[in-house]
């Protein structure tokens, strides 16, 4: 049977993420959503990121008198309401005015952590401000290691207690609708600068107040007069630092203080190196199919690196996370928490900030409802032994 879906525009009419999904394809110029959805190359990875949670079917217990479910969880040593991250996407400030702002305060009433891109909008300052947050920082390793010092050093100032380093994107991934949507880095096409004339309401809420939204913590890295994405683009390109390696990693481990992430690992070896070095979590991931196509899913590779690292750091998976069970399934294979890309975007893209909390809402009904269907009552109770491997292929 073909499933109803909603074809309006008002988020709290959303029963799930696809709904948000929709609603945020409604509401934003194409080459803006094109921007937020697309995976590199064939978008392989991306697909498969959806299709791997059909790998595996839960087997319930029925008469274990489950009451109310309690879903909090510990991360990076603090209690948290959900086991779900916001994690860090750059340009937030182009799906919504201040989206970085939105998500980080749906995060906070939520209780759950935030993690700010590198290539955010809003600066790490005015996020660490925000009241009741916890904020981590995202970096990226530049050539120009003086940045990254300066980046670690405000971070410290602004009294951040973990940074994110990204290591899936040291050479820019080929994504192709980006570049079919703009002449030039920013400048649209004449089709799409035709469809941006009917989202007024985008027009009014992003471009009119302040015009196209500025990085906001690239000041160090980008000369005088390239604040402009525009500007910017072209210098960050020329930015990324292809040998980027377990050097720098360990450099970064000796110089900040503070908890360390690494995200972006698949590989089990290299999640068992990171354990060793002391690093303090792990966040398996193939960047939401946007960097290398054919990636394998985190899913797939979640068990082996739980294995190998043991307790002696958290780990952390996302990428196509768009339903509760996926989580659940996550959390069973061993993943202390997943980290949300595009489900919360969506969310941002649909209503701002009540947007971002409804997003947040269904995932936790569901997560509420699934581990209640499963026969358990907390997080911790959940086990590999719920799954059955899908055989079939
Ligand atoms: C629009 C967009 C921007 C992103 N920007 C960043 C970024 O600045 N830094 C980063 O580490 N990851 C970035 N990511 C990757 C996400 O953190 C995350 O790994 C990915 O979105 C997870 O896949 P999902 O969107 O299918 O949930 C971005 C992803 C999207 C969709």
């Amino acid at each position: 049977m073909k499933r109803r879906r909603y074809a309006g525009t008002d988020y709290r009419k959303a029963l799930n993420i696809q709904d948000l999904e929709r609603i945020a394809q409604r509401r934003l110029p194409n080459f803006v959503f094109e921007y937020l959805q697309g995976g590199a190359d064939d978008e392989r990875a991306l697909q498969h990121n959806r299709a791997v949670f059909d790998d595996y079917r839960f087997m319930p217990r029925t008469l274990t008198r489950v009451g109310p479910r309690d879903l909090s969880t510990t991360l990076m040593g603090k209690s948290h309401a959900l086991p779900l991250v916001i994690g860090p996407t750059g340009y937030n400030g182009m799906l919504s005015r201040d989206g970085d702002i939105k998500l980080a305060t749906a995060a906070s009433r939520a209780n759950i952590p935030f993690v700010l891109s590198n290539v955010a909008t809003t600066s790490l300052e005015d996020i660490a401000a925000l009241e009741g947050l916890n904020a981590w920082m995202q970096i990226y390793f530049y050539r120009d290691r003086d940045y990254v010092r300066k980046l670690v050093d405000r971070c410290q100032a602004a009294q951040y207690e973990t940074i994110v380093v990204t290591t899936d994107s040291a050479i820019y991934g080929n994504r192709e609708w980006d570049l079919r949507n703009f002449r030039k880095p920013m400048q649209p096409t004449l089709r799409n600068l035709l469809h941006l004339l009917m989202r007024p309401r985008w027009i009014a809420d992003v471009l009119i107040p302040d015009g196209m939204p500025t990085f906001k913590n690239l000041d160090d890295l980008l000369p005088p007069g390239k604040q402009s994405v525009q500007g910017a683009s072209a210098v960050i390109g020329q930015q990324l630092d292809s040998t980027l390696n377990w050097d720098d990693i360990s450099w970064l481990r000796d110089r900040w203080p503070g908890k360390l992430i690494i995200k972006g690992i698949l590989s089990p070896d290299e999640a068992e190196q990171a354990a060793s070095l002391g690093v303090d979590a792990l966040v398996l991931s193939n960047h939401g199919g946007r960097q290398l196509d054919h990636a394998c899913s985190p899913v797939e590779v979640l068990p082996e690196a739980r294995q190998r690292v043991g307790q002696r750091c958290q780990l952390f998976v996302d990428s196509g996370f768009r339903r509760g069970t996926d989580v659940v399934k996550a959390l069973a294979l061993g993943a202390d928490a997943v980290w949300l890309g595009r489900t919360t975007l969506y969310g941002l893209a649909a209503g701002g900030q009540p947007g971002v909390a409804h997003a947040l809402d269904i995932l936790r009904r569901e997560i509420d409802r699934t581990i209640g269907l499963l026969g358990v009552e907390r997080i911790a109770d959940l086990e590999t032994s719920m799954l059955v491997p899908d055989r079939r292929h």
